[in-house]
């Protein structure tokens, strides 16, 4: 079998013509019916190496001159031949031929091409409609294995997507547990201290119950009445109530406040999480802000000191938990671009149909490789373990996907900012990531 990716499926066998024959002979050659899808046809020496390519169009030419016939046809063939005509190896890879005989080609086109063995002797014809069927043909299965790649690219594109989700939801998850803690510790505590303060209380008013029965009771002994009142005495002086309320009231207070924060997060949690990708309208962007904060809370407050000046804005039309994914991941940039404590400050703004977030932190910056690199997937300069690279990939693709767009300035040693402008409305439907769709 000949290999499909050389010219040897291309090949003719057409007889040569040898250097004894004459134009005329050559001419009534052509006009045989087995030469008709030929162009040309090929003269070789006596070595069987190839001289040229005697064309139709050339003949023509030559007959078509006064007397042409007469003045040339006894001539020898070679001297009608075209000794620029194309040879090419037979063991030319296909790709390799169609380029060299495309770039060659002249227009119109008047000749096949010549096919030599490795020694240089002819072989046979081919012909440029046969290669650029086949070309054609391989362009089509090539064509056909791109879309594949493509699809099987989209597709781990769309697992990739998924798992920094995912990643950035076990970053968050245990953010937001240390976040529960505090709280919920204190909680725990003013409890404990609630119980203490309350057990004298409630023996107080045992005490005081006791000592109401003694009174009621008409049979009542001296004694047993003096026993009710010391005791009543006692308990008095082990719970203090004059001091009572001014234990108590903070407590709860505090007490209160702890559990609040845990429902914030645990309400935060759930806005940030959400699972659902729809897209939901009326979404209120300075809220994604807030809520993206709360659950950043323990990775910024170590050392980070955020200022937000944010203005009222339109509600959009968005999908939430992506917004919070970009927001968490900027603000997380931020906190790791700094060496030392620092600031972010957020601002928002509305202005000609767009509303526009900016977070500047005034971390190290980024020199010229690394900012013309970072929207890359893959593209991080942390060290193995700490990033993926797949921050601000992901935040791109989505800002995108939502008809906004990110940029961002950055100096190295000062400080970078990020400017997401998203639009109030969409002038398409706006495309979620749909894993589905995208698969
Ligand atoms: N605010 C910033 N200041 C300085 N450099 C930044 C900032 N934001 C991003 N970069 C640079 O861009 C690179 C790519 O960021 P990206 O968020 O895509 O990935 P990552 O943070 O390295 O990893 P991952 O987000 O997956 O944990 C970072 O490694 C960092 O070098
Ligand atoms: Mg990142």
């Amino acid at each position: 079998m000949s290999n499909p990716n050389t010219l040897a499926g291309l090949l003719r066998k057409v007889e040569p013509l040898h250097t004894g024959l004459t134009i005329n002979d050559v001419a009534e050659r052509l006009l045989q019916p087995e030469f008709k899808g030929f162009l040309s046809l090929p003269v070789v020496d006596g070595d069987g190496r190839p001289l040229g390519l005697v064309s139709r169009y050339r003949l023509q030419d030559i007959f078509m001159q006064r007397f042409g016939r007469d003045l040339w046809g006894g001539h020898p063939v070679q001297h009608a031949a075209n000794a620029e005509s194309l040879v090419v190896a037979m063991d030319t890879p296909l790709d390799r031929a169609a380029s060299i005989i495309t770039a060659q080609v002249q227009y119109p086109i008047t000749e096949d091409f010549i096919l030599v063995d490795a020694d240089g002797r002819y072989q046979g014809l081919g012909t440029l409609m046969d290669l650029l069927k086949v070309m054609e043909l391989r362009g089509t299965q090539r064509n056909r294995v791109l879309q594949r790649a493509l699809r099987d690219l989209k597709s781990s594109q769309a697992h990739l997507v998924q798992s920094e989700k995912m990643a950035s939801l076990g970053q968050m998850v245990a953010g937001v547990a240390h976040e529960i803690n505090t709280p919920l510790g204190y909680v725990r505590n003013n409890v404990q201290l609630l119980q203490d303060l309350v057990e004298p209380i409630m023996a107080l008013a045992e005490a005081q119950a006791r000592l109401g029965a003694c009174m009621a009771d008409p049979e009542v002994s001296q004694e047993q009445l003096e026993a009710a009142l010391l005791e009543v005495q006692q308990s008095t002086e082990q719970a203090a109530p004059e001091y009572f309320a001014a234990d108590f009231t903070p407590l709860i207070e505090d007490t209160l406040y702890g559990v609040d924060q845990i429902a914030e997060l645990a309400v935060s949690l759930k806005d940030f999480a959400r699972l659902d990708r729809a897209m939901t309208e009326a979404v209120d962007l300075n809220e994604c802000v807030a809520n993206a904060l709360v659950i950043a809370r323990s990775a910024l407050k170590d050392k980070v000191q955020v200022v937000t000046r944010l203005e009222q804005l339109p509600a959009i039309t968005c999908t939430p938990s992506q917004i919070n994914q970009v927001l968490l991941n900027l603000l997380t940039n931020a906190a790791q671009a700094m060496e030392q404590p620092g600031k972010i400050l957020i601002r928002s703004w509305a202005e000609e149909g767009q509303v526009h977030l900016s977070l500047q932190d005034n971390g190290r910056g980024m020199p010229k490789e690394v900012q013309q690199r970072i929207f890359d997937p893959f593209f991080t300069t942390k060290a193995v373990g700490e990033g993926t690279g797949l921050g601000l990939a992901i935040s791109y693709k989505i800002i995108q996907e939502h008809g906004g767009r990110i940029r961002f300035v950055s100096q190295p040693g000062r400080g970078t900012r990020f400017l997401i402008s998203l639009p109030i409305r969409q002038a398409a439907p706006a495309q979620p990531l749909d894993l589905q769709r995208s698969a």
